[in-house]
């Protein structure tokens, strides 16, 4: 038996998701932007994902324009936002230093053209303190972008109270809800953002589908220029098939967003509860403060997490070490980092990412089984030291 606790790195599609991937695949292949009936069936498809994600988001089908995921819809916030605010004399940016590279390597490379860039820390709790937001933004800051849930401990960020300390001082607020999106409700309009990610292969959708919420009203510049797709505002023929998984998945996602949250809420409270109670010298990163349901991230003493998540696959359950970025290499997580915790503890802390499929099987599975690979693992540390 082969056991995925991956799902923040990519979760299956549901099956009602592979379904309409076949059939608009299959059946409703014209282009959204051709006048002819295959054309405007295609266009069909995209106007009722855009209701359905609208709905999602609790904002308007018109303020949704769909990107080829997530990494794109950040670029799109953070570079439109910089290109259209530049002119205004804002040149600068402020974001939380436990965002995800495609915010934070977007950052890196406006200022490389000039861009005044300011990551603000945040502490153990790995929450973001709005006032240090407030400290950060000046007349001068175009864009806060600060992440709803972090992708690697789970934790939920005061998006309103931070989006009170951008907009007084008249920048735009930016919020990554990859993993927030479809796990537990959003609301635009309660988190009061101007701008907001997702994308639909973390929540049982396809890859290579995504959104960027755009308050109405809100000026930002397109990224991706060409024709006139998505109200000239991201050019390129609409990937419809995918487009149309997404829909299904958030209409899924919306149906039992609290059922769901509660289920999964239990699964990974009976894995932490388990976990902690078998393994001596084991701390969950992050849990002091609100979080995702879905998501854990322990730390083991003396252990280095890349040899136990290799120790777990043999064993057939996958895990992560943090962001899939950066898996494969052995550079502790910098959200771990940001946090205050030690490289060493960085380097031994494991993400166990929970979903749809998910079962108390799995979860005692994995119980069962990590307490002597731990041990070993340690034994072998101790002999070699
Ligand atoms: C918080 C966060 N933002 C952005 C992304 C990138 O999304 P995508 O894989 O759709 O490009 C991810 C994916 O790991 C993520 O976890």
């Amino acid at each position: 038996m082969r056991i995925y606790f991956d799902y923040n790195a990519t979760t299956p599609l549901a099956p009602e998701v592979l379904e309409v991937l076949v059939e608009v695949t299959t059946q409703q292949f014209g282009n959204a932007s051709s006048v002819h009936h295959f054309g405007q069936r295609a266009k069909a498809v995209l106007d009722d994902a855009r209701s359905a994600v609208a709905a999602l988001l609790h904002g308007d089908p018109s303020e949704i324009v769909f990107t080829s995921g997530g990494t794109e819809a950040d670029n799109f916030a953070i570079r439109g936002a910089a290109e259209a605010l530049e002119p205004t004399g804002r040149r600068h940016l402020v974001a939380s230093a436990i965002e995800h590279e495609a915010v934070l390597n977007t950052l890196k490379a406006l200022a490389r053209r000039g861009w005044q860039t300011t990551l603000v820390p945040v502490g153990e709790s790995g929450i973001v303190d709005p006032y240090r937001i407030k400290d950060a933004v000046t007349a001068g800051t175009a864009l806060v972008s600060v992440m709803h849930a972090n992708n690697e401990i789970g934790t939920i960020q005061p998006i309103a109270e931070i989006a009170a300390m951008a907009h007084a001082q008249g920048a735009l607020m930016h919020t990554d809800a990859v993993q927030s999106a479809g796990k537990i409700p959003v609301h635009v309009r309660t988190l009061d953002v101007d701008l907001l990610s997702l994308s639909a292969h973390k929540f049982n959708g396809p890859k290579g589908a995504g959104v960027l919420w755009i308050k109405r009203g809100t000026r930002l510049q397109p990224v991706m220029t060409g024709g006139k797709h998505e109200r000239s505002r991201r050019a390129g023929t609409e990937n419809v098939p995918a487009i149309a998984g997404l829909g299904v998945a958030a209409r899924l996602a919306m149906h039992k967003i609290d059922a769901e949250a509660a289920r999964v809420g239990a699964l990974r409270d009976r894995l932490e509860a388990g976990i902690l109670a078998a393994v001596p010298g084991t701390i969950v990163n992050g849990a002091a403060g609100q979080r995702v349901p879905n998501t854990s991230n322990i730390s083991f003493d003396r252990v280095e997490a890349e040899s136990l998540l290799i120790a777990l696959d043999l064993e057939g359950i996958a895990v992560s070490t943090g962001s899939a970025c950066s898996s494969g290499t052995l550079e502790p997580s910098h959200v771990l980092r940001a946090m205050g915790f030690s490289a060493h503890r960085a380097q031994n802390s494991l993400r166990f990412s929970l979903g749809l499929f998910s079962t108390e099987a799995e979860v005692d599975r994995l119980v069962a089984v990590l307490p002597g690979l731990v041990e070993k693992l340690r034994s072998l540390t101790r002999k070699a030291g």
